[in-house]
């Protein structure tokens, strides 16, 4: 029997979902069960996360992904494990995902929903046991039922979310996810296989005193972006950059702080892309009342014209990132 100090905290995400999808007499359960199978292959790749020195899954897979990055074999096992879970799950129709070039078609036309992945975010970090995650969208198709999914269906501005979340494998492994009414975290108990509801109605600070950017590109970065690192200095911020991501999100998301990866001279549009890394963020980050911008505009606004495209992303606490815009926008 657990012990008080280890006894979950809250409600299970299974029934959590129940209990929300109650609140509308019209839904019809789909999306639900989609959650259930995205937080399923979840528990698969913590277990193989968590084996991953015993495994022989660490290192690369020996090929390159249509990024251009070396795929790491656990980037390929994840991309295979939620590809199937959608798949069997039978309530996607289409996914695009980080490591694959084109659109998935999930063999189930009739299903109503489109998911847009990273299987696992921050694969830089895998072999040295640092933090990773995965991050996704999920949004209504706008092509018929019954039909292949279509390019129209993917490239659908992140306004339209109809939910996002991101998993982090961590010291413990959570799942946080907005249906568009606020954030809500929840904490895998592996003895159980379940999720506990461990962060209700997550919020995010006005402002902070972290700030998250690989410096190392300095020298490459827009002047306003400079400047604000210097303002950060002066007023002698922490500087924190797990080179994950979703683990720099979410730190952020609970002390507050600013992330950025601005356009640099290797990424003059910027590293992250926006389907799969920046909707699903800015989604999470605005229902938690922060803010999201590619540095003028605000990401959620972002008519996608290619999958894999790249977008600036600066995100946080709203405070910190129109501080950053301003400098931005002084250097214009
Ligand atoms: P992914 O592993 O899904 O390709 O994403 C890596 C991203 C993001 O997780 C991280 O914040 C950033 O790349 C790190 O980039 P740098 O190593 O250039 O700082
Ligand atoms: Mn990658
Ligand atoms: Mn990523
Ligand atoms: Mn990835």
């Amino acid at each position: 029997m657990l012990d008080r100090f280890t006894a979950p905290v809250g409600t299970t995400l299974d029934r959590f979902i129940a209990q929300k999808q109650e609140q509308f007499p019209y839904a019809t359960g789909e999306l639900s069960q989609l959650l259930r199978d995205i937080a399923l292959a979840s528990k698969i790749i913590n277990r193989e996360i968590n084996r991953a020195g015993l495994s022989g899954i660490e290192g690369a897979a020996g090929q390159e992904n249509v990024q251009g990055e070396s795929q790491q074999k656990l980037d390929v096992v994840a991309d295979v494990r939620f590809t199937r879970a959608l798949q069997k799950g039978g309530e996607t129709c289409g996914i695009v995902s980080e490591e694959c070039d084109n659109i998935i078609d999930t063999g189930n036309p009739h299903a109503k929903y489109i998911v847009a992945i990273d299987p696992l975010d921050g694969s830089s970090n895998i072999d040295v046991n640092v933090l990773v995650g995965t991050i996704f969208s999920i949004y209504r198709r706008k092509s018929p039922i019954g039909t292949p999914p279509t390019m129209q269906d993917m490239l659908q501005e992140g306004t339209e979310q109809v939910a996002a979340g991101y998993v982090l494998y961590g010291s413990s492994t959570m799942l946080v996810y907005s249906t568009g009414y606020g954030v809500n975290g929840f904490t895998y108990e592996p003895s159980l296989g379940e999720y506990f509801l461990s962060h209700p109605g997550m919020k995010i600070k006005d402002t902070g005193n972290i700030y998250s950017i690989n410096e190392g590109g300095y020298y490459s970065f827009p002047q306003g972006v400079r400047d604000y690192i210097d303002y950060c200095k002066e007023e002698e911020y922490s500087g924190r950059y797990i080179g994950s991501l979703v683990g720099d999100f979410h730190r952020n998301m609970l002390k507050g702080g600013i992330y950025i990866y601005p356009a640099t001279s290797k990424y003059q549009k910027g590293k992250l892309r926006l389907l799969y890394e920046c909707n699903a963020l800015s989604f999470l980050a605005e229902q938690a009342g922060g803010m999201a911008t590619d540095g003028s505009r605000r990401i959620l606004n972002i008519k996608p014209t290619e999958l894999h495209q790249r977008t600036p992303f600066f995100v946080g606490s709203p405070k910190m990132v129109q501080k950053a815009m301003d400098f931005l926008n002084e250097e214009e």
